[in-house]
């Protein structure tokens, strides 16, 4: 037997949140905004500066983590996690993202967390920047496009790997970087005004976060031996539609204007395609002397991304994205979520092992996961078999891609307790294997409850993914 039958040892298993999707406690302990807190309907939706009075921002109090992560731990223990991805908010830490002391406050909550989730068996695999720029960054700096973030970024890394880099192995500089490209708002705090040229602010707030992401890697790998820093990308995969050439080429080109920025990321360099796009879009990124050595110099450990359905593509017709990957043309062989997800496991084996020929780096798979609408039954319990049946199909997915010669580290599926939802701020969008109890006015006793996946995937983690029945 040459392949690898079965998941490694070692294998990460466990789940995935984002601070302002969990956290709430939105100016408590000294935080600052940060702009996840000025969207009343998610990050597709519009955005509020300053704050309206007598409008409900769901990351407000999301599912206050802050002050139940104890209590929401001990129910991931209790699914055998010894993993748990999430990010640290850089606005508990930098409440305006540029001030030369960090709030001490803050630092303990995730002292404390970190602790937490040590104690209970899990690595805590964080991410720097999850759509979370402090707000007074993006506002009064611009955001992105302001050189000057790298340096802010920097102190606020160098402060986090000080404090928990004995607690910490596995970082992600920026959540799915690529994002930029579409969602330029949450992913690099880049807000334009209508008559400026959005891809020169997307392309260069990009490159500083290029710039700004290797440094991490370079201060990171001289702070803590050992540790694991990697990019994170949204991959969910695109099809062409036909085998008409034509759907195909632009197929190609779709999918390169997201693999350029781990192009960038894996393999240090830009890649020379991206020059004729920018040509095409009056883009001309302002870059300094050493600028390409230090991208050069400091490539990511890993790839880490997120992977939830697949679209397809025609030639010419529009294409849009936002959390969850591109969206273009549904597929008729695949079935599609209330949300307009189409769900495609085979998809996932594909990326998969597109990812690792590209790189041949380890991949890590932070998110995946099924939001649905959750009804409670009679018998008062969430009876989700197709979020069993999802998730299943997709775990099916990485083990035959490692029996394909996938390096694969780990997966932590995306939202194991209910979160709100990053792109439309919704609470009816559930992921969980846990319920809260709150709907999206934001009414609820954020009481906990276990669904019937909960055993399921406890079981699954337990027989290190042998046991999918
Ligand atoms: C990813 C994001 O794009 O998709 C998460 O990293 C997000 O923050 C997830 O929650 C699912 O998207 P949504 O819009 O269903 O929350």
């Amino acid at each position: 037997m040459y392949s690898e039958e079965k998941f490694p040892k070692d294998f990460l298993w466990g789940g995935a949140i984002a601070a302002n999707q969990a956290e709430g406690a939105y100016l408590e302990d000294g935080k600052g905004l940060s702009i996840a807190d000025g969207f009343p309907d998610g990050f597709r939706g519009r955005f509020d500066y300053p704050l309206q009075e007598n409008t409900y921002y769901p990351s407000h109090e999301a599912i206050d983590f802050y002050h139940h992560y104890k209590e929401d731990l001990a129910l991931m223990e209790g699914m055998h996690f010894n993993a748990f991805r999430t990010s640290i908010a850089w606005s508990r830490i930098f409440p305006n993202g540029d001030e030369t002391e960090p709030n001490e406050k803050g630092l303990q909550f995730y002292d404390d967390l970190f602790d937490e989730m040590l104690k209970r068996g899990m690595e805590p695999v964080i991410t720097l920047s999850h759509y979370e720029t402090p707000m007074h960054l993006a506002m009064e700096y611009g955001g992105w496009t302001n050189r000057k973030l790298i340096d802010y970024f920097l102190r606020f890394c160098r402060v986090v790997f000080e404090r928990y880099g004995k607690k910490v192995k596995y970082w992600m500089t920026f959540n799915e970087i690529n994002n930029m490209r579409r969602t330029p708002r949450n992913a690099g705090a880049v807000f334009v005004k209508p008559e400026e040229n959005l891809d020169q602010a997307i392309y260069q707030a990009s490159h500083h976060m290029f710039v700004a992401s290797a440094l991490a890697v370079k201060l990171g790998h001289e702070m803590m031996p050992g540790a694991k820093i990697g990019g994170m990308f949204s991959l969910s995969n695109v099809y062409p539609n036909t085998c008409n050439p034509q759907d195909v080429f632009e197929t190609l080109e779709l999918r390169r204007s997201s693999l350029f920025f781990s192009d960038v990321m894996m393999r240090g360099k830009y890649p020379k395609y991206i020059y004729r796009i920018w040509d095409q879009k009056n883009v001309n990124v302002q870059m300094e002397e050493g600028d390409l050595e230090i991208i050069a110099q400091y490539p990511c450990d890993y790839l880490a991304f997120s992977y939830y359905r697949s679209t397809t593509h025609v030639y010419g017709e529009p294409f849009c994205g936002h959390t969850g990957g591109d969206q273009g043309t549904p597929n008729p062989y695949l079935q599609s979520t209330p949300w307009g997800w189409q769900i495609d496991p085979l998809g996932f084996r594909y990326t998969l092992n597109e990812l690792y020929d590209r790189y041949q780096k380890p991949l890590f798979v932070v998110e995946n996961g099924l939001g649905q609408i959750d009804e409670i039954a009679e018998d008062g319990k969430i009876h989700d078999e197709y979020r069993i049946n999802y998730t299943r199909e997709h775990i099916r997915a990485m083990k035959e891609a490692i029996k394909d010669g996938v390096e694969l580290m780990g997966y932590t599926y995306w939202g194991p307790i209910d979160i709100i939802s990053a792109g439309t701020g919704e609470m009816k969008k559930r992921y969980g294997f846990i319920y809260v109890d709150k709907d999206n006015e934001g009414h609820g006793t954020l009481k906990r409850m276990k669904k019937d996946s909960y055993d399921w995937y406890a079981k699954v983690i337990k027989s290190n993914g042998e046991d999918l029945d």
